[in-house]
């Protein structure tokens, strides 16, 4: 099995995954030397396809999250979407043919997702996707077009969500290729609770005791002067209510820089933080103001009040059934203040379903089944599921 990995969330949805795989063969299993990971069962290998390659953006992250050293690092680097998704194109057929794998993983929306599954489809290697089914219904995010086209082309979809189950059924993708496994990003967060030290890192960072976490890097949002400039403008609003500390997506900081994003005041800026440093900043936060898509889920489960800065969310259930609110930047400095006030109350209470820091385990004896070559029908993948409760 090779998963293929490219960005910062990649990477948190993929390490739950790669340890589910290698415990299935022999407890505890872990990278050799050479970097790929082997047991009785599976033997696996990360490729590495350089999306991401700042060492904040990248490396961290192998070291936080324990995941073993890829067996191929591809170094596409950045572009326009023709030119990365080409770059990806053409370094991930050389590696696939290579390793003529059983199986690749591919995780989440981002354009070495998409790549992966284009390549493995047109070379005939069977694929899964985790984090199938999500849709903002927003085909001007570059992330939905990877989202759906990858969908289209999977042979395994596992779902984080219920409603990602309802979208893959109206698209009239085969039920029996469908599995609800639950959300691996969460069992990421639960692996990385009792490493969280909030106070350390405000400490470290200089920031008082009640503050705000802000991250921002959707294209809709930075990428033109004019909306990141009202952005801005809202956040410095909000800065008037309470401290906050932006750990800043490489995207966006000319941008955001330019339209008055700076360390001043109740404002501070600082390069993107490792996974556990930013949980750690999050668990603590009075407030997340965010365009993430992993972060609305973050802060969902630790029950810290989000605002997301987007016109829709791939992810409703974070609003249904956890903290989070959509908000324009019109209306982001009143949401603030609300939430400020308001604290994190979910509405139903009950938190997503399969949240359960379960899913990389649920993940990987769907993987093995259809290795084995079971054909799993809907009645067996819930027959599997349940056998994880
Ligand atoms: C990508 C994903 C997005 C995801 C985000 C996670 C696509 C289309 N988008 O967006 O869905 O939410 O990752 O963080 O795949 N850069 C650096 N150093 C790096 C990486 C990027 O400086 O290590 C800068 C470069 O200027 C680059 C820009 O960030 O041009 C954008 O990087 P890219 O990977 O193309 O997209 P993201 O905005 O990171
Ligand atoms: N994250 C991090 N450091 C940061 C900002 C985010 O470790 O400075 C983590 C965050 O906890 C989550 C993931 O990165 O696990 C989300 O990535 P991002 O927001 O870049 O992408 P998206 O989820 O929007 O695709």
């Amino acid at each position: 099995v090779l998963h293929v990995l490219g960005a910062r969330p990649n990477f948190v949805k993929a390490a739950p995954v790669v340890r589910g795989l290698a415990e299935l063969g022999s407890a505890g299993a872990t990278g050799t030397a050479s970097g790929s990971v082997s047991g009785p069962v599976v033997r696996q290998g990360i490729i590495h396809t350089g999306q991401h390659y700042d060492a904040l953006m990248s490396d961290v992250f192998f070291a936080d999250l324990g995941l073993p050293e890829p067996i191929a690092n591809l170094g596409v680097g950045s572009g326009t979407h023709a030119r990365q998704t080409a770059a990806l194109l053409t370094g991930l057929e050389d590696v696939i043919l290579e390793h003529r794998p059983d199986l690749v993983v591919v995780y989440g929306d981002v354009n070495s997702t998409l790549a992966a599954i284009l390549v493995c489809a047109k070379l005939g290697v069977p694929t899964a996707h985790v984090e199938a089914g999500l849709r903002s219904f927003d085909r001007t995010m570059p992330e939905e077009v990877n989202r759906v086209v990858t969908d289209a082309l999977a042979d395994i979809l596992l779902c984080t969500s219920p409603d990602a189950l309802s979208h893959l059924a109206n698209e009239g993708v085969d039920p029996a290729k469908v599995h609800f496994v639950g959300n691996p990003m969460i069992d990421s967060l639960f692996a990385a609770l009792p490493s969280l030290d909030p106070e350390k890192v405000r400490a470290r960072l200089g920031i008082p005791e009640r503050y705000a976490v802000a991250t921002l890097h959707r294209p809709g949002n930075v990428d033109d002067a004019g909306k990141a400039r009202e952005l801005v403008d809202a956040v410095r609003e909000v800065s008037e209510l309470v401290p906050i500390v932006v750990p800043l997506h490489p995207r966006g900081r000319t941008r955001l820089a330019e339209a008055g994003l700076v360390t001043g005041g109740n404002l501070t800026i600082i390069d993107p933080l490792g996974y556990l440093d930013f949980l750690s900043l999050v668990k603590g936060a009075a407030l997340v103001v965010t365009d993430s898509g992993g972060v609305q889920e973050e802060t969902t489960m630790l029950g810290v009040p989000c605002v997301t800065v987007r016109p829709n969310t791939e992810r409703p259930i974070t609003i249904t059934h956890g903290t989070n609110r959509l908000v324009t930047p019109a209306t982001l400095p009143a949401a603030a203040a609300k939430a400020l006030a308001d604290g994190a109350a979910t509405p139903t209470g009950e938190l997503p379903p399969l949240w359960d820091g379960k899913a990389g385990p649920r993940i990987a004896r769907v993987i093995a089944a259809w290795l084995r070559g079971d054909n799993l029908s809907p009645a067996a993948a819930q027959a599997v599921r349940a056998s994880g409760d």
